[in-house]
């Protein structure tokens, strides 16, 4: 399902890069940043935040969503997903994908395999996402 990216994919993933440095990782050592391309054209940064007490910790990718939807966009194009050199598939983990596949199933996925970047729509990377009607 995953094709090579586009030359802005790549570029889109080199901003994720950059955005490692704002990632706040003391307990793994494991910075990892995210670039969300929404779909007017701007993009926004994420970068894991942990902490003390593990589980709290939020990913890269979670961390874009939410500063995206709080500024009142939720038209999502792509996201790429940035993770030190020794990853082996640095995707979004499943909970970042449940939440990505909410707003933007059909968005691209930007992620490097095996040290190569690949891009792979939201949805073919969480098939039969759970699905809720939200009701009145
Ligand atoms: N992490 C992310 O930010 N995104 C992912 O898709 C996977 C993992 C973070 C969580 C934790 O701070 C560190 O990477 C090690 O798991």
């Amino acid at each position: 399902m995953s094709r090579p990216p586009t030359s802005y994919e790549r570029a889109l993933w080199e901003q994720a890069a950059a955005a490692r440095e704002r990632a706040y990782a003391p307990y793994s050592r494991f910075p990892v940043g995210a670039a969300l391309r929404l779909a007017n054209g701007e993009v926004v940064l994420g970068a894991n935040v942990e902490n003390a007490s593990y589980g709290m910790t939020i990913c890269a990718e979670r961390t874009a969503v939410v500063t995206a939807v709080v500024r009142g966009e939720r038209q999502f194009e792509a996201i790429a997903v940035a993770c030190p050199d020794r990853v082996r598939t640095g995707s979004p983990c499943g909970a970042c994908r449940q939440v990505l596949t909410e707003f933007a199933p059909e968005m691209t996925v930007v992620y490097r395999r095996d040290g190569e970047l690949v891009a792979e729509p939201a949805a073919a990377l969480l098939p039969a996402s759970f699905e809720l009607d939200p009701g009145e």
